[in-house]
């Protein structure tokens, strides 16, 4: 799969380890950064990892805060992206199965990281259900973008 990924200085630990893991198992990482502990703007990075979502340059997206959240809020704000907060594995499979979501966050100070690459497995192993509940409310959430 072709993943882009990025943090904040917050999180750049973990999304290199992220980064290696994945490599390691096949996947393509375009890597959108930071890559070091001096103080960044976390938008700039979700904007950076979200609009190749948004543009199917890749297939998903990853991103890492100090919470998860500031990044993730971020990266919603970019047409076409549902991104997931997940804290533990279920939220990543439910998040995959109900919402197709397309980005997935996760914090560093919050989560650890054995737990965070097991979410980040359940999001990239878990298909969509195509449930027509699950479409239809994805729909609206699309129609809320063009209001
Ligand atoms: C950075 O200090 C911190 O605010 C950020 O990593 C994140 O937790 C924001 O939501």
């Amino acid at each position: 799969m072709k993943i882009s990924m990025a943090c904040d200085h917050g999180a750049y630990q973990y999304k290199n380890e992220i980064k290696e893991m994945l490599q390691k198992e096949g996947h393509e990482i375009i890597d959108c950064g930071c890559n070091g502990p001096e103080s960044v703007d976390y938008p700039d990075y979700a904007k950076a990892a979200a609009t190749l979502v948004a543009n199917g340059e890749v297939d998903k997206g990853i991103v890492l805060c100090g919470t998860g959240i500031g990044i993730s809020i971020a990266a919603n704000k970019v047409k076409g992206i549902r991104c997931a907060l997940c804290t533990d594995v279920t939220m990543a499979k439910l998040t995959r199965e109900h919402n197709d979501a397309n980005m997935l966050s996760m914090g560093q100070r919050t989560t650890g990281i054995e737990t965070c690459k097991d979410i980040v497995h359940a999001f990239l192993n878990t298909p969509f259900s195509e449930g027509e509940r699950h479409i239809k409310r994805i729909q609206k959430i699309t129609e809320i973008e063009s209001e």
